[in-house]
C-alpha cells in the first residue's frame, strides 16, 4: 500500500521578507505542513521567530497545518502563546524540559497535536516511554540549529527503529526526518520508514519550488 507522504518545507530558508507568499506558494505547490523552526540561541547556538510570526501566517492566510519545531529551553512558557497563534504541531526537544509528560499535556491541554523531537545522538528511549501520547516524532538528521547541513546516515538506523515501535504501537504517530532532506535523497530515506519530510534549503534554495517539489513526489512514489 502507499504510504500517505507530508512534504514540510521548512521556513527557516525561506525569503523572510516575502514570508506570507513563500509559505502560500509551496503551498500552491503540493506541499502539505509548514515547518516552523524556533530557534532561542540558548537551547542552540541560533535565533529565529516565535508566534507573533505564526499568528502573521495565519492572518495572511495560511490554512495548511503549522509543525512548530521548538528548539528552546525552557519550554513550557512558550506552548499557550504557539498554540493561540494558531499551531497545529508543537514539537520539543526531550532534554530540553524538566518534565516530559508535563509539556506533552501542557500541548494537549492547549488543544495542539504533541511531538518529541530526536537529536542525533539522543537515546530513543526518550521516545519509548511516551510512544502512548504523542502524534509525531521529528528523528534530527543533523544536529539541530542551522539549515542548509548534509544529512547523517547514521541516523537511518535509529529511523528503521523508530518505525517498527510505532507500528508495534498500533498508534497513528507520524515519523518525520529533519535535516538535509533533498529531492534526490528522499525516495531512500522513505525506505526507512519515515512518512513526513522536513526540506528548508532543499526546497526553498531551489528555482522552481514546483519543479522541486514534483520531484520529491515522484521519487517518494518510487520508493
Ligand atoms: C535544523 C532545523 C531544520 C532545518 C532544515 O535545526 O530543525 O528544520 O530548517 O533545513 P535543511 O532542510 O536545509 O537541512
Ligand atoms: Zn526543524
Amino acid at each position: 500500500m502507499q504510504r500517505d507522504f507530508k512534504i514540510a518545507p521548512s521556513i527557516l530558508s525561506a525569503d523572510f521578507a516575502r514570508l506570507g507568499e513563500e509559505v502560500e506558494s509551496v503551498i500552491q505547490c503540493g506541499a502539505d505542513f509548514v515547518h516552523f523552526d524556533v530557534m532561542d540561541n540558548h537551547y542552540v547556538p541560533n535565533l529565529t521567530f516565535g508566534p507573533v510570526i505564526c499568528e502573521s501566517l495565519r492572518n495572511y492566510g495560511i490554512e495548511a497545518p503549522i509543525d512548530v519545531h521548538l528548539m528552546v529551553e525552557p519550554v513550557d512558557r512558550l506552548i499557550s502563546d504557539f498554540a493561540k497563534a494558531g499551531a497545529t504541531y508543537i514539537s520539543f526537544h526531550p532534554e530540553a524540559t524538566e518534565d516530559i509528560s508535563t509539556t506533552l499535556n501542557l500541548i494537549k491541554e492547549e488543544g495542539c497535536k504533541c511531538g518529541l523531537a530526536i537529536n542525533p545522538d539522543t537515546p530513543l528511549s526518550f521516545i519509548e516511554d511516551h510512544l502512548e501520547s504523542i502524534d509525531i516524532i521529528t528523528m534530527m538528521s543533523v544536529f539541530p540549529g542551522f539549515a542548509g547541513q548534509s544529512f547523517i546516515p547514521e541516523v537511518l538506523d535509529k529511523l528503521t527503529l523508530t518505525r517498527q515501535m510505532i507500528d508495534d504501537s498500533n498508534r497513528d504517530i507520524y515519523l518525520e526526518i529533519d535535516g538535509g532532506v533533498k529531492a534526490d535523497n528522499i525516495g531512500d530515506i522513505a525506505k526507512y520508514g519515515a512518512d513526513v519530510f522536513v526540506s528548508g534549503s532543499g526546497i526553498f534554495g531551489t528555482e522552481d519550488y514546483q519543479k522541486t517539489i514534483d520531484t520529491m513526489r515522484d521519487n517518494l512514489s518510487a520508493a
